[in-house]
């Protein structure tokens, strides 16, 4: 990654912080993005802004705990007022890739209970298609290999995830396939068909589920709303 591409990231993490206010429970995304949103939120804490958040991933937990944000969860809260997190691919009509970070069942479902959902990115993120990114699906250990399989069939090339050399495993205990499909002209169609597979969690195909885009770039940064 890029110096560049870090300072976009950090310009639309901070910039998401403009819409949080005071008394609400935020869903907390994930990825190196979320972590400035992290950043200024902790400090906006500091100087009294009174907030709670569910994090979506362990790390994020982390980085809360790190930066003083007060944490809560599904038990105390079943509505989000607002969640913010990153993505790995972004198509015009703000469906997502999402699972770079292995944390997209956790973010789905953060994401899915809030009343309202921003995506911050750089702008490398955007594109006109999904699929150049593998798609992240994520499966049961238990005979992940013809999981896999079943998965090829629908026209992948899965790729059990690695992580310094050994299998990578979920925050759920799960393994994590990335899925080569190069193209995915159909994001909710190819999420169904994914979805019925026995073995399958969770895709990283987020669709339907995004309400505004704050992307960061060369030419400053863009919120666009959907
Ligand atoms: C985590 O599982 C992902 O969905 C991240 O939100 C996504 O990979 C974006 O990460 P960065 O902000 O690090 O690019």
């Amino acid at each position: 990654m890029t110096d560049q591409v870090d300072l976009y990231k950090k310009i639309a993490g901070e910039k998401a912080v403009e819409y949080i206010e005071d008394g609400m429970v935020l869903g907390l995304g994930s990825g190196s993005t979320v972590y400035w949103t992290l950043k200024k939120l902790g400090g906006l804490i500091e100087q009294g802004l009174n907030i709670k958040g569910i994090p979506s991933s362990l790390r994020t937990e982390g980085w809360a705990k790190y930066f003083n944000v007060p944490l809560t969860d599904f038990s105390d809260v079943q509505v989000l007022d607002l969640a913010i997190d990153g993505a790995d691919e972004i198509d015009p009509n703000f469906n997502l890739t999402k699972g770079g970070g292995g944390s997209l069942v956790r973010e789905k479902m953060v994401n899915f209970h809030a009343k309202k959902v921003i995506i911050i990115a750089d702008q490398s993120k955007m594109v006109d298609e999904l699929g150049k990114f593998p798609l992240p699906v994520e499966v049961l250990q238990f005979g992940w290999q013809v999981t896999a399989q079943k998965i090829a069939d629908l026209g992948a090339k899965p790729v059990l995830r690695e992580r310094d050399g050994c299998f990578f495993v979920s925050n759920n205990d799960n393994y994590i396939l990335d899925c080569e499909f190069n193209s995915i002209p159909d994001p909710e169609k190819l999420h169904h068909s994914l979805k019925q597979l026995l073995g399958v969690v969770e895709t990283g195909l987020f669709v339907n589920m995004t309400d505004m885009v704050i992307l960061a770039g060369a030419k400053g940064v863009k919120v666009i709303n959907k």
